[in-house]
Order: structure tokens, then C-alpha cells, then sequence
């Protein structure tokens, strides 16, 4: 049996854009268990990135309680929550957001230098999404979905729990879309991470263990998936 490892319990998020207000989380309620493969699917403007920034430690709500670990992180202080962000979160984005100076390899030990948990090797965790040969090379001189990988060690080396990715292949063409969903989904089992990926591409919602479908900031569906597609068996 799995145990819950996150919960969102009626999380309000509300932006004041002149005098109008945007409710990007409406009174938004789900959990998600540990090790699943959620997917959070919804079009543009549904919320997907503020649930990622608020459960990433990057924001905060305004209402409700978003509980990690069984710990409510919505009243956590800065400090506290830049040692979550550090420790307990790996992040993945649509543009890789890599530092363009540092090689692959300076950029996956960059990260893990400031955590304080076990980081696993930075040279080992780029074999493993295999850029063995390329460690050396700066985002530059990589493709869109090298330079994903890239970002996919660096955020598995730092050996966070939870896995958190926004539009993930958003930028990338469809086979090396596939191949970086298929390395966060095997990397994730194989480390035994919980991986949650936001997105507005509804051909990916068969590839989970539980999908969550958003509306104007709220949950408009919820399933889980026993028997999840392969991923070479989706197209887009
Ligand atoms: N910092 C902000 N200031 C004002 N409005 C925002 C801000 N962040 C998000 N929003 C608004 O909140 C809604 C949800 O945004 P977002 O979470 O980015 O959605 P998604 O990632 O699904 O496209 C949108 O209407 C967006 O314009
Ligand atoms: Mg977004």
C-alpha cells in the first residue's frame, strides 16, 4: 500500500492584476502518493505552473495547506524553505534553464554541492542519462534533449524525493520528447522518486499512474491508471 506523500487541501492562490483577481488555485484539493507518476494535465492558464511553483517552495498560497511528508510547508519560513527547495525538490523546465558558462558536468555539481543530503556522483548520474561523452560540453554545443538530460541529472543528483517538471518536452521535438518522458519515468522508478509532471499535451495522459486535469484552477477530473501505456506507444 502507498503511503501519501503530498496533499493540497482547498489551496487558494490568487493574483491581483489591476483591479482584476486571477484565482490560479481555486480551492484545489488532490493528494499524491509516494513513488506514483502524476501527471498534472490542463491548458494554458489553468494553474499548472503555480501548483509547481507553491509545491516547489518558490511560492506560497494564500489559503489552505500543502502537506509534504506529512509536514505543512505553507507556513514555512524562508529558511525553512530554502533548505526544502534544496534538499527534498528536483526541478526540471521546458528550457532547461542550465548556466551557460558551466559544462554539463560543472552544471549537475553545482547543484548538488548546496544540499546537505547524499548526492549521488555527478559524472555517474550523466552516464546514466547517457551523456557519458559529453560531460565537457556547455549547453551550447548540445542538443535541445541533451541539454534536458543534462537538466534531468542535475536534478536527480542531489537525491531529492520529488521530482517536479514543467512542460518538460515543451521545447523539444517529438523523439527526443519521448526519450527524455522515458528517461524521467525510469529514472524516477529506478530511484524510487516521485515524479510529477505538469503539461498541456493530453497525449501524455495515458503514460501515467495518475492523472489530474485541471480547470481555472481546480480539479475537473482524477484517474488512476493500473496499467499505464509504454511510452514509445504514445504520439503527438
Ligand atoms: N505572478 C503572476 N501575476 C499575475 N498573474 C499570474 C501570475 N502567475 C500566474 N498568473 C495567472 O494565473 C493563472 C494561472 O497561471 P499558470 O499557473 O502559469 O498556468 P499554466 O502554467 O497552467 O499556464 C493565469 O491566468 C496566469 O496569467
Ligand atoms: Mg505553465
Amino acid at each position: 500500500m502507498s503511503r501519501v506523500l503530498i496533499e493540497f487541501r482547498k489551496v487558494r492562490r490568487t493574483f491581483k492584476v489591476g483591479s482584476t483577481n486571477i484565482n490560479a488555485c481555486n480551492n484545489l484539493s488532490f493528494v499524491i502518493n509516494d513513488g506514483e507518476f502524476c501527471l498534472i494535465l490542463g491548458p494554458s492558464g489553468s494553474g499548472k505552473t503555480t501548483i509547481l511553483n507553491i509545491l516547489g517552495g518558490m511560492d506560497s498560497p494564500d489559503d489552505g495547506a500543502v502537506i509534504v511528508n506529512e509536514i505543512d510547508i505553507s507556513h514555512f519560513s524562508q529558511k525553512e524553505l530554502t533548505n526544502y527547495r534544496r534538499n527534498d525538490i528536483g526541478f526540471v523546465f521546458q528550457f532547461y534553464n542550465l548556466m551557460p558558462n558551466l559544462t554539463a558536468l560543472e552544471n549537475v555539481e553545482l547543484a548538488s554541492e548546496v544540499n546537505t543530503n547524499k548526492s549521488l556522483n555527478p559524472s555517474d548520474t550523466l552516464d546514466k542519462v547517457g551523456l557519458k561523452e559529453r560531460k565537457n560540453n556547455f549547453p551550447s554545443q548540445l542538443s535541445g534533449g541533451e541539454q534536458q538530460r543534462v537538466a534531468i541529472a542535475r536534478a536527480i543528483a542531489k537525491n531529492p524525493d520529488i521530482l517536479l517538471c514543467d512542460e518538460p518536452t515543451g521545447a523539444l521535438d517529438f523523439e527526443s520528447g519521448i526519450s527524455v518522458l522515458k528517461l524521467l519515468k525510469d529514472t524516477c522508478k529506478t530511484y524510487h522518486k516521485t515524479l510529477i509532471i505538469v503539461t498541456h499535451n493530453q497525449a501524455l495522459k495515458q503514460i501515467a499512474d495518475h492523472v489530474i486535469t485541471l480547470h481555472n484552477g481546480s480539479v475537473a477530473h482524477q484517474e488512476y491508471i493500473d496499467e499505464p501505456l509504454d511510452i514509445e506507444d504514445i504520439v503527438w
